[in-house]
């Protein structure tokens, strides 16, 4: 038997899947931003700034991105627990200084490195998917993202030759009038070929006031005749840079503008989006409406058909198709379908309504469950229960589940009727078809087909006792036997 010995295979840069390795610059100080909190904690979305750049780079890539931190290290560092990887940059010297700061845990372990601002918070993944593609088939070590757009806030210029190709960034303190005019701006977002990157960040010279400009390696590149490749960004708003608190107040109503279009086109009313927010984690139904003034929070999923406002407030809540929550708060809360509520209801964690139930005016239903077509209309506390099927509570009844020490449970079955301001002393059950008459004090079990009365209420069998319900004299005890 002989054998052939084939050449080794020669590697193709074009079709290999490039090993990517994210740097996020987060080390600055903010100073604009005039706060505490160090600039990329401030929220977006909710999400602070630094944990949105960090989610994008998880949507690109299973490995964890390195974060370059600085300033506010710890909290930062607090923010994003395993998520990241960290490199510490103890003097803040500059964009190219705080890469060069990733050069020791990445050197040999990537292709390409993406570089971008953890102050740039609507950045998406699929903007930084097609840099890096870009750079794939790019000959030259740097693929940028670019913007063209009227207003230059500050950003660097793009300075291109009479050819088109790219020759410099040139910051805005630093250029020309000429260089100031122009309109195309470098949003801080790169894709360089590694093996390239490493040795040239230690190239950069100090600029003014000491900082090394990674925006400096463009020039580099060009003098050793390479190119630099451009690709403008299609959205502007992916390239909302934060410097004060102005930008973040465009990011989040660029973000919310970015949401309500997308529900808007699955089918959602949303009639005054500038009133609302919703939250990018959320999913709402078709032909639900959305109305003014009304907040979808958390991880919040709302059905199809509802009608949620004016004046809610929906946070991590899950509920059903055709409801109704009028100027309510719901908070950790599940509802079933057809349940309506409102005005000023507030569903606090594990409050559980099954269908069709029905909740009015100043109802708080705390840890509990509420059976299919029960109805609570006026001032009710219903905290630790459990409440069968078309049960009725009257107004103003309150479940007492707190003795100061220990929370206790309440329990009513099926069609029970408890009258209106009843205390139920809990622990205490009642069981289906019991009763309570208005005004009970219940400090004991109401069995089925009785009624408690009285303060404290004592039991009477429900027949005989059913005109004594009519009657002006239940609730005060007086016409208990
Ligand atoms: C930078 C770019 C500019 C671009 C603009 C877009 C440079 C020299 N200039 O300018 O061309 O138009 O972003 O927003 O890169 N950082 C560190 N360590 C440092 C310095 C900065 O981690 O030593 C971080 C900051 O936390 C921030 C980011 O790098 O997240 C950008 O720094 P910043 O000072 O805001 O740069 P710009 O002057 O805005
Ligand atoms: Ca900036």
């Amino acid at each position: 038997m002989s054998s052939i010995e084939l050449p080794p295979p020669v590697p193709d840069r074009s079709l290999a899947v490039p090993r990517v390795a994210t740097v996020i610059l987060a080390a600055g100080h903010g100073t604009r931003m005039k706060s505490a909190l160090p600039k990329v904690l401030h929220t977006v979305g909710n999400r602070p700034m630094v944990v949105r750049a960090v989610d994008t780079a998880w949507a690109l890539n299973d490995r964890p991105p390195v974060v370059v931190i600085g300033h506010g290290a710890d909290s930062v560092r607090q923010a994003l627990g395993t998520r990241a990887q960290f490199v510490f940059q103890t003097e803040q010297l500059g964009t190219g200084h705080a890469v060069q700061q990733a050069a020791t845990v990445l050197r040999d372990a990537a292709d390409v490195v993406l570089v971008y601002y953890a102050d740039m918070p609507l950045l998406t993944a699929p903007t930084l998917q097609t840099l890096i593609e870009g750079q794939q088939l790019h000959a030259g070590p740097i693929t940028l993202l670019t913007l063209v757009a009227a207003d230059p806030r500050g950003f660097g210029r793009i300075v291109r030759r009479a050819d088109g190709t790219i020759a410099a960034i040139v910051e805005e303190h630093e250029a020309t009038p000429e260089q100031r005019a122009i309109r195309e701006l470098n949003v801080g977002v790169y894709a360089f070929r590694a093996d390239w990157l490493w040795p040239r960040l230690e190239k950069l010279r100090p600029r003014q006031k000491g900082e090394y400009y990674l925006t400096d390696l463009v020039e580099l590149a060009v003098s050793e005749g390479l190119t630099v490749q451009g690709q403008i960004v299609a959205d502007a708003d992916e390239v909302i840079g934060i410097n004060t608190r102005v930008h973040l107040s465009e990011a989040e109503s660029a973000l919310q503008r970015r949401i309500t279009q997308r529900w808007q086109l699955a089918g959602v009313t949303i009639r005054s989006p500038q009133s609302c927010s919703i939250d990018e984690r959320a999913s709402i139904g078709p032909d639900t409406i959305i109305e003014p003034n009304t907040h979808v929070q958390g991880e919040t999923v709302i059905g199809a058909g509802c009608i949620i406002g004016p004046n809610s407030i929906i946070v991590d809540s899950r509920i059903g198709d055709h409801c109704v929550v009028l100027a309510s708060m719901v908070e950790q809360a599940t509802v079933e379908n057809e349940v309506d509520m409102g005005p000023f209801v507030h569903l606090r964690p594990g409050a559980y309504l099954e269908s069709r139930v029905h909740m009015g005016n100043f109802g708080e239903i705390k840890n509990s469950r509420i059976g299919a077509g029960s109805h609570i209309g006026h001032f009710s506390y219903i905290g630790d229960a459990q409440i069968g099927a078309d049960v009725n509570i009257g107004a103003g009844v309150i479940t007492v589940n707190y003795d100061g020490v220990h929370k206790h449970r309440t329990v009513i079955g099926d069609q029970a009727f408890i009258g209106s301001d009843t205390m139920l002393i809990a622990p205490v059950t009642v069981e289906a078809n019991g009763r309570t008459a208005a005004g009970a004090v219940v400090t004991h079990d109401v069995p089925a087909d009785f009624i408690a009365v009285g303060v404290p209420a004592r039991l009477r069998a429900i027949k005989p006792a059913v005109d004594a319900i009519n009657s002006p004299l239940t609730g005060d005890g007086s016409a208990a036997i």
